[in-house]
């Protein structure tokens, strides 16, 4: 028995009569970069996730430097946010050339700790990017509040995170803008890459629309900018998509359940946490391990025994060596707490078309390494 860690294929198949018509009318249309169907599905975003603007670029990481560049924030400017994410969040910072201040995370929603914020800003900071990480939204009541009270930008790094929303609060209400990207293993996912910026601030909006586009709002005007679209093709594959996610994101969370029913009494290991009241969307289903040889032991037997399991992410970006810009960043305090997370996380499978007997058998196999332990 395998228990694989992605499901594309299986995702495809399931809607395949949907997405071949939209990438035929794409197709057929001869509209292929900035056409209709980008148009389309970025209205379609707007009324799903209740922004005013959705704006469809290149990939995820585009768009949150193409945001913190709209917003100002540049050379000599410091952004705040935690070590344990994907390199992605504090790469586009450096991008802009920002320098990147690292706080540590909540040690149960591994989420930046709101409590440690203050005490990072400088008359140097600017910005903050709280992170949606695994799927359970920042708390962003409380990250909200210090921002208003220092006047910072909130970007929300919600790669990790769509469809989800907090107790009291929905993405896009506390924030500036919320920045998502659509790699295939993303809970939306195109055939290739993407990303979407969603905002209720028009200046980001008509900033960011001229910058994906080489500066140009207008045929043959051009002021500053870059190339990074969504092209119309991939438009249409999340167009098809964006009708499935609610029920896709219940259907994670229904797995979820079953994995934390199924794991309870664990000794060795750590379940996820879920913040109550919160829509958590389970893009990663991550337990943790007393420590890395732990770790180590635990992703090989699963492994060995058919569980595709992964690390998400096995090194702090503070401990990332080679960085050409790795002189732009600093921690303030201790970061113990996402360290911890990046030793002893593991991410069991977890895609909405999860079989019942793979789930199963995962379940099976963390439970026998477990008691294995003692
Ligand atoms: C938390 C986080 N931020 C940013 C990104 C960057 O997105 P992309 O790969 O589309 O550039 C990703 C995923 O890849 C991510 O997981």
């Amino acid at each position: 028995m395998q228990a694989p860690f992605y499901g594309h294929v299986r995702q495809y198949l399931s809607i395949k009569s949907e997405i071949d018509a939209k990438i035929n009318e794409v197709l057929m249309s001869g509209n292929y970069v900035q056409g209709p169907m980008l148009a389309a599905f970025e209205k379609q975003a707007t009324a799903y996730f209740g922004t005013k603007h959705a704006i469809g670029v290149g990939n995820g990481t585009d768009a949150i430097w193409l945001c913190l560049l709209a917003l100002g924030v540049g050379p000599g400017d410091e952004v705040i946010t935690h070590p344990n994410t994907f390199f992605a969040t504090a790469e586009a910072a450096w991008i802009v050339g920002a320098t990147v201040v690292f706080v540590d995370c909540d040690p149960k929603t591994k989420n930046i700790d709101p409590a440690l914020i203050e005490k990072a800003i400088t008359p140097k900071t600017k910005a903050i990017i709280p992170v949606h990480l695994y799927g359970q939204c920042a708390d962003m009541a409380a990250i909200s509040a210090i921002a208003k009270k220092h006047h910072l930008i909130v970007i929300e790094d919600d790669a990790q995170g769509i469809d989800g929303r907090g107790d009291t609060f929905r993405q896009g209400e506390l924030s500036d803008a919320v920045c998502t990207s659509f790699i295939i293993q993303k809970n939306l996912g195109c055939f290739g890459d993407g990303g979407m910026i969603f905002t209720n601030r028009d200046d980001i909006n008509e900033t960011v629309r001229k910058l994906r586009n080489h500066g140009s709002a207008k045929r043959d005007q051009h002021s500053y900018g870059f190339n990074s679209r969504l092209d119309d093709i991939q438009a249409g594959v999340l167009s098809a998509k964006l009708n499935h996610i609610t029920a896709w994101t219940d259907q994670r969370i229904a797995i979820a359940k079953l994995y934390d029913a199924g794991l309870a009494g664990c000794k060795h290991i750590d379940l996820p946490y879920h913040t109550p009241g919160y829509r958590h969307v389970y893009h990663l289903y991550v337990i943790e391990t007393k420590d890395a040889a732990q770790r180590a032991a635990m992703l090989k037997f699963l492994v060995d025994n058919g569980v595709d399991a992964k690390t998400h992410y096995s090194i702090a970006i503070h401990k990332q060596e080679g960085y050409p810009w790795g002189k732009q960043v600093r921690t303030v305090g201790s970061v113990a707490n996402a360290e911890k997370n990046a030793a002893s996380c593991i991410s069991l499978p977890m895609f909405p078309e999860l079989r019942p007997e793979e789930i199963q058998h995962t379940i099976e196999k963390v439970r026998a390494w477990d008691k294995a332990q003692g």
